[in-house]
């Protein structure tokens, strides 16, 4: 069944699996208020409903995400908590039931961190993942600031987040931030294999597994995303940030040639 009715955002429900799909590929699948908040829709309404056992989010073979629209940083930032992207961010970081992902082709920004948030994600040998904030005059978000350096240590995290220097699935592979790279025209179907194997399972003792493990460390990304968020909304509208989006809009790329 496919409920969306935004074309940028599929929702589509079908044996217990919730696929988000993100369909705007045209402008590399970058993120939108309005695709925010549908996806923060979405998934609070998979929270309570119990039709819903695990939920999928994909992009497209070529492109999972170039993070946030810079358009829409430019003219309509995120002014509070309860933007979009804000919403969006906590809805999947408190997420009680699995997330699984599937990822092609580059992954910006939010394309890498909401990843942070997912429990299993798989990857096409294209994917490529970044984190450019400081490049673009940002900082952090999604509670990368914490959860990077935990994952692949601070030398590594301070690459990724200092430099903003990208790195392959083989690299993320390595680190543990994906599961398993398989060919691009295999990532979607891998993914709902998986789900299907967790929508099979006992959905309380999925759920339990799963809050257990994320316990130790809810607080502090609820925490570090708050934090994050004051920083990053005032950075918005700071000249460093503003030139960078301007630049982007007049095709005066920021430099990502290490992208
Ligand atoms: N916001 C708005 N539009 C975006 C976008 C973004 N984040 N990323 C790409 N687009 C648009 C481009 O402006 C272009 O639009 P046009 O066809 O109307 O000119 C279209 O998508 C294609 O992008 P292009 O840069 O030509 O594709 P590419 O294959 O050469 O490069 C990326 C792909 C993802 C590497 C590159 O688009 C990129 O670096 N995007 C910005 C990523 C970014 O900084 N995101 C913010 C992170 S916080």
């Amino acid at each position: 069944m496919t409920t969306s009715s935004l074309p940028e955002i599929l929702i589509h429900l079908d044996a217990g699996i919730l696929t988000l799909t993100i369909n705007r590929v045209d402008k590399k699948n970058s993120i939108t208020a309005v695709m925010y908040a549908a996806m923060a829709d979405a998934l609070a309404a998979a929270e309570n409903d119990n039709a819903v056992k695990a939920v999928v989010i994909q992009g497209h073979e070529t492109i999972f995400s170039a993070g946030n629209d810079i358009g829409d940083f430019l003219n309509k930032p995120p002014s509070t908590q309860d933007s979009p992207v804000f919403r969006f961010l906590r809805g999947i970081s408190s997420f009680p039931k699995p997330v699984v992902a599937a990822v092609c082709g580059p992954a910006v920004g939010i394309g890498t961190t909401m990843l942070l948030h997912c429990d299993l994600i798989y990857a096409g040998d294209n994917a490529a993942f970044s984190m450019p904030f400081v490049n673009l005059g940002l900082c952090p978000e999604a509670a990368s600031s914490l959860l990077v350096p935990q994952l692949m240590g601070y030398p590594r995290a301070a690459e990724a987040l200092l430099l903003g220097e990208p790195f392959s699935a083989e690299t993320a592979l390595e680190i543990g931030l994906i599961n398993r790279i398989v060919p691009p025209a295999e990532v979607s179907a891998l993914a709902q294999q998986q789900a299907r194997k967790l929508a099979a399972k006992p959905l309380s003792s999925v759920i339990e597994t799963k809050r257990l493990m994320k316990k130790s460390n809810a607080g502090l990304v609820a925490a570090c995303m708050a934090d994050e968020g004051d920083s990053f909304g005032r950075m918005l509208g700071e000249p460093a940030a503003r030139e960078a989006f301007s630049a982007f809009m007049q095709k005066r790329k920021p430099d990502f040639s290490n992208v």
